[in-house]
């Protein structure tokens, strides 16, 4: 391995407009057997520039917070090793460094990741038996394990196309959600039904299964296979099979779940709920909109 490492690290804050607005800076330190990205951008912090910011806590890749993309792949910084960073990059090229291009930008590699909480208080937790005399199988608290070792990094939300392209934010709820909700309906104890906000709120639909989210998943949950296909599959039961739209006219299964009055609007009420889409659907138009002219923007700076 080289002993010197050139870094060429996005360094800006937002403008007027909200805009990611800055420029590469490169940055060259001495690396040493065993680094990470992390510790190179914390070299560069001590002898370079001590105002760079990052988010890190942890280094182990737990915390989930230093989340970055990295020669144009989103990855934790403190779980890259430098030396397969060096093996992929060109020789004699700086390495890229830069913040999550899907979150708004606070400021150099730090983002705004607000929106995930805001979805994640639009889950409803876990609605367990009130008698605490309960069991279950081991392998199905295995199969939850796997959803439960997300360290909400947001990598895989950054990947994919239907936020990071379309920035549909409000219409969909992304992998890693969809990673919480599968965590909460197949678990043994669980009594809710989330089945139609899955649907129509959290727009399982449109996800096209491409799996960009899993190849970058860190924790190696395999979020399309194990966590979304089985929610579609679920959405597909509950509302297109026509066996169980039959059994349940028999009364032999339950009837679907009255929406909650949270996130659904009922019959009584179907012109403020059209008057809501209408609304919603000039807010994606106009984010689109927005997007392009950034997008347009960048290109000529
Ligand atoms: S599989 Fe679905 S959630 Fe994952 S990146 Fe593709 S579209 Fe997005
Ligand atoms: S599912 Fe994986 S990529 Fe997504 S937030 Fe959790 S750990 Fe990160
Ligand atoms: S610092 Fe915690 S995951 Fe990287």
């Amino acid at each position: 391995m080289n002993n010197q490492v050139t870094f060429r690290v996005f360094r800006g804050e937002p403008d007027a407009d909200g805009d990611p607005f800055g420029q590469m800076i490169d940055y060259t330190v001495d690396l040493d057997e065993g680094m990470v990205v992390l510790d190179v951008i914390h070299r560069i912090q001590a002898e370079h520039a001590p105002d760079l910011s990052c988010r890190w806590n942890c280094k182990a890749g737990k915390c989930g917070s230093c989340s970055a993309e990295v020669n144009g792949k989103p990855r934790l910084m403190c779980m890259t090793r430098m030396e397969d960073i060096m093996a992929e990059t060109p020789g004699g090229e700086p390495v890229l460094v830069k913040p999550m291009q899907a979150f708004p930008l606070t400021r150099d590699l730090v983002t705004d990741t607000s929106w995930a909480y805001d979805t994640d208080r639009r889950i409803f937790p876990i609605n367990g038996p009130e008698d605490p005399d309960w069991e279950f199988y081991q392998e199905e608290a295995d199969r939850l394990q796997e959803f439960r070792s997300c360290v909400e990094c947001m990598l895989c939300v950054n990947t994919c196309h239907v936020l990071r392209e379309h920035g549909m934010f409000d219409e969909f709820a992304g992998p890693r959600f969809f990673v919480r909700l599968a965590s909460l309906e197949m678990h043994p104890l669980d009594t809710g039904n989330r089945i139609p906000h899955i649907k129509d709120d959290f727009g399982i639909g449109y996800c096209n299964i491409t799996k960009c989210c899993t190849e970058v998943c860190p924790a190696g949950i395999k979020i399309t296979d194990n966590a979304i296909i089985p929610l579609k599959e679920r959405v597909v039961t509950e509302f297109y099979d026509p066996l169980a739209t039959i059994a349940r006219m028999l009364g032999i299964k339950e009837k679907l779940p009255e929406p909650s009055p949270r996130l659904h609007f009922g019959d009584a009420n179907v012109k403020v709920a059209e008057r809501a889409l209408k609304e919603e659907r000039s807010r994606a138009e106009e984010a689109r909109k927005q997007e392009r002219a950034r997008v347009e923007r960048a290109r000529r700076r």
